[in-house]
Order: structure tokens, then C-alpha cells, then sequence
């Protein structure tokens, strides 16, 4: 068999890498050693997480009060298998999408046995051009490995067959604190170990402190600067001794463990072929996607970055163009970022804190919703919209927004950065009301 474009794993980077080097007339073929598409964001992830923060979100937000009705209880059960239906559904809307476009689809696993062939259940595969897109895998405890039934990494998290009394959550990032958030708000004692004293590193300190507030009002208990010392698994039980102002022990019916993800190099025969890792695990790439090999190439959580599907999207599609002999680059300054919490936690730009390292002048504003008449309508006023821009010419250069439906409105300051627009020149514009949106426009008229 011989291809243009062999492209290995069809998650999030992969799949439209696939379907843009077919439309630009490459002849491709797609190998996942899933049974199924999608990656780790349809299957394990993004989608499977997003369907239990939804719903567990209507049903701790539900104002029975008004109803007058007393609050039931959410059948676990049933949304699990609501979750599986979501999956299947745009499981079966990607084959049709690749079955249209005429991919060859070949599920198995991908090993490099030169830049130019690729083995596959046995058998081998010509190519001009390699594009590896394998994602990423949750790091693990060495004295905690996943059994993930009492001690679960996020792919067992979110297949839970019941929702446990008590959960220890390892890790105050975005996956431990997203699925922290289901289980507490079905009742789950949820307790966050973190060694770093704030929680989700990375983000603005504003969210930071904003969004901690707003979890510890739902009830999630939290451990920051704390060590992880032990954990001792036993029949129905866990219990995990931690090192913070003083040492403790605490107990818990499952253990999430979400402390990273490593990209998943492993098995691929990279070594083999001469593609080299950067320090840090990842393969290493340039600018144009291109590996240490000519013909392999690297997109989304396998190389450096913030692990997010839609940046592995981005580098999906441009990757072919370029294999396709177009010049592209990708922009990454207006890349969002969101937490799925209630409310939602979403950036876009620099934050305050990359921007003070600089040491360019800069000024910022906040917005907060208390003041926005429809989240006062909707009595959803917990939340705040922080915009900076540079203090000389008023550029915008951060949106961060803790805000229910803060995804959404992020992708107005995407466009806005993108654009490279001032706060005036967005401040502006006719936000319709009432909206939550009409915070952006106030934080922006304010700076
Ligand atoms: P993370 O890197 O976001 O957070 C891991 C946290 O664990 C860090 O705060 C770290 O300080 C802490 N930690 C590490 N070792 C520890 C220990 N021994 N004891 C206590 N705490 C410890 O990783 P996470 O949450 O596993 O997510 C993995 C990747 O997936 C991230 O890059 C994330 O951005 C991405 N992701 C993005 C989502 C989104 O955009 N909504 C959703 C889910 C994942």
C-alpha cells in the first residue's frame, strides 16, 4: 500500500489533519489503535466530562425552591448511558465524515519502521509524509498505580458505576477540579490534595482566587501546598497520608489521581528512525510541525504546549496544508482556554502575571457581575470579567472571565485579540442586552 499521508491517531489533532490533506487532494490514511475514533477528547475526555458537568450542573443549580417542589435525587445510571449515547453519536458522525472524504481507516497499532513505511497488523505501508498525533496519557502515582475502579485516572473517573460517598482528588488542575465538581455535586465528600499553593497553575491569579472561592462554597475541601506521602489501597477503602502544616491522614472510597499527562511517544519506534524527544518527553519539532526526521511530523499533546484539543485542531490542519505545500503558521497569542466549572473559568491572552515579567506597561480593569443586569436577572452574579491591555496603546492583551458561560464568551475577547482590537474599539461595539457579554464591554470601557 502506498500513501501521501499517513496520519497516526485520530483524536482531536488527528482526525482533521486527515480530512484537510484529503481535501487538498493527498491520498491518506488514517491509523488508530482504538476500536474506536475520536481519541482521548470524544471517548475519554472532553466530550464523555462536558455530558456529566452539564447535566450534574442543572441538577445542583435547579431552583426547586421556586417549584415548590422538593429536590430529587439524578440517576446516575441513566446518565451514564446518556453520556455512552453522546459518544456514539459523534462517533458514528466521524465515520460518516471519513467515509465521505474516502480515508482509508485502519485500526491497529502504528509502528515507524523507517521515515517511509509504517507497519500495521502486519503489515507495511509507503509514505511520503508521517504525521503523529497519539495525544497523551495520565501520569500515574508510583505507590497509587490505576486499578481505575478505587484509584482512577479521568478515564475511569467518568465511568464510574456509582457515585462514591467520599472521593480524594490528587492534583488541583483542570481535570481534577472539572470531575471534583461532578462528584460533589452529587454528593460526594470531595477533598483536593494540591502541592502547589494555588490551584489550576497557569491561569490568572484572579480566576485563580475567584474560582477556589466559588468550589469551596459547593462544598469541595481543599489541601494546597500539601505533599502526598502515602497511600495504602485496601478492600472499599483508600487511605492516603498527606504532609501539610502538619501531617494527615485522610480516607476516601476512590482516589482520583490527576497530577499531568505525558505525551504518548512510547512504542511508535521513534527511536528506531532517529525522531528525538525534547527534555521534556515531547517530540521535538519545529516551526512548520517538521520532527529531527524530514518526513515525520508532530502536532497537539505530543509536542510542547498547553495540552487543549482545539490547539491540537489548529496544528491538525495546518500541518497538512503544509505538508500540501502551502505556508501557514499557526497563531497561538488568541488561543483560549477554559474550566468547565460553575462557574466557568475561561482566558484568552497573557495573563497579569506574564505580562508584570515583561515588565511592559500595562493596565487592567474588572468588571463584576453583581453589576450585569442579566446575571442579576438570573441571580448567577458570582463572577467577574478582568480585561488588560498595554497602558501606551491600549491593545488588549488578556481576557480572563470566571462567569457561567464563560466558554462562550471567551471567543468574543479570541476575535477581539486576534484582531488585535483596543479595549475602546471592543467596548464600543453593540453588545446586545441583556447579556452577560455586556461585562466585557463594561470591563473594557472602564480600563
Ligand atoms: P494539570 O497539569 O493541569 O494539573 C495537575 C496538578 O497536579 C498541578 O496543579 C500539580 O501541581 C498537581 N500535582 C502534581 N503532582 C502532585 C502530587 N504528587 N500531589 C498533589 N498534587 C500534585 O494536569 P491535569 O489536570 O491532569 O490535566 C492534564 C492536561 O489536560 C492539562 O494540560 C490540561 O490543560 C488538559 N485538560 C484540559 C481541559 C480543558 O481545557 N478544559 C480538560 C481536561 C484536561
Amino acid at each position: 500500500m502506498k500513501y501521501d499521508v499517513v496520519v497516526i491517531g485520530s483524536g482531536p489533532g488527528g482526525y482533521p489533519a486527515a480530512l484537510r490533506a484529503c481535501e487538498l487532494g493527498l491520498k491518506v490514511a488514517l491509523i488508530e489503535k482504538d476500536a474506536f475514533l475520536g481519541g482521548t477528547c470524544l471517548n475519554v475526555g472532553c466530550i464523555p466530562s462536558k455530558t456529566l458537568l452539564h447535566f450534574t450542573e442543572l441538577y445542583a443549580h435547579f431552583p426547586y425552591d421556586l417549584c415548590g417542589e422538593t429536590k430529587g435525587t439524578l440517576d446516575f445510571a441513566m446518565l451514564q448511558k446518556r453520556k455512552e449515547k453522546v459518544i456514539c453519536d459523534i462517533r458514528s458522525q466521524l465515520q460518516t465524515l471519513f467515509k465521505g472524504h474516502h480515508i482509508d481507516t485502519i485500526h491497529g497499532r502504528a509502528e515507524i519502521i523507517s521515515p517511509h513505511h509504517v507497519r500495521v497488523n502486519g503489515q507495511e505501508i509507503e509514505v511520503r509524509s508521517i504525521i503523529l498525533a497519539t495525544g497523551s496519557e495520565p501520569i500515574a502515582l508510583p505507590f497509587l498505580p490505576f486499578d481505575e475502579k478505587q484509584v482512577v485516572s479521568s478515564t475511569g473517573g467518568l465511568a464510574l458505576e456509582k457515585v462514591p460517598e467520599s472521593m480524594i482528588v490528587i492534583g488541583a488542575g483542570v481535570i481534577g477540579i472539572e470531575l471534583a465538581s461532578v462528584y460533589a455535586r452529587l454528593k460526594s465528600k470531595v477533598t483536593i490534595i494540591e502541592l502547589a499553593a494555588s490551584i489550576c497553575g497557569g491561569i490568572d491569579s484572579s480566576l485563580q482566587k475567584g474560582l477556589l472561592t466559588e468550589l469551596k462554597k459547593q462544598g469541595i475541601e481543599f489541601h494546597l501546598s500539601s505533599r502526598l506521602l502515602s497511600g495504602k489501597v485496601e478492600e472499599g477503602k483508600i487511605t492516603v497520608q498527606i504532609q501539610t502544616s502538619q501531617e494527615l491522614k485522610l480516607q476516601a472510597e476512590v482516589v482520583l489521581v490527576a497530577v499531568g499527562r505525558r505525551p504518548l511517544t512510547k512504542n511508535l519506534g521513534l527511536e528506531q528512525v532517529g525522531v528525538n524527544l525534547d527534555p521534556s518527553g515531547h517530540v521535538a519539532v519545529n516551526s512548520t510541525f517538521q520532527s529531527s526526521v524530514p518526513s515525520i511530523y508532530a502536532i497537539g499533546d505530543l509536542i510542547d504546549g498547553p495540552m487543549l484539543a482545539h490547539r491540537a485542531s489548529l496544528e491538525g490542519v495546518a500541518v497538512a496544508e503544509i505538508i500540501a505545500g502551502k505556508k501557514v503558521s499557526v497563531e497561538y497569542m488568541s488561543l483560549p482556554s477554559v474550566i468547565y466549572t460553575y462557574p466557568e473559568a475561561a482566558s484568552c491572552g497573557m495573563t497579569e502575571e506574564e505580562i508584570k515579567k515583561t515588565g511592559r506597561p500595562y493596565k487592567a480593569s474588572i468588571s463584576f457581575l453583581k453589576a450585569n443586569p442579566r446575571a442579576y436577572a438570573s441571580q448567577e452574579t458570582d463572577g467577574f470579567v478582568k480585561v488588560i491591555v498595554d497602558s501606551k496603546t491600549a491593545v488588549l492583551l488578556g481576557v480572563h472571565i470566571l462567569a457561567p458561560h464563560a466558554s462562550e464568551l471567551i471567543s468574543i475577547a479570541m476575535v477581539a485579540i486576534h484582531e488585535r482590537m483596543t479595549a475602546s474599539e471592543l467596548g464600543k461595539l453593540p453588545f446586545p442586552h441583556p447579556t452577560l457579554s455586556e461585562a466585557i464591554k463594561e470591563a473594557c470601557l472602564m480600563v
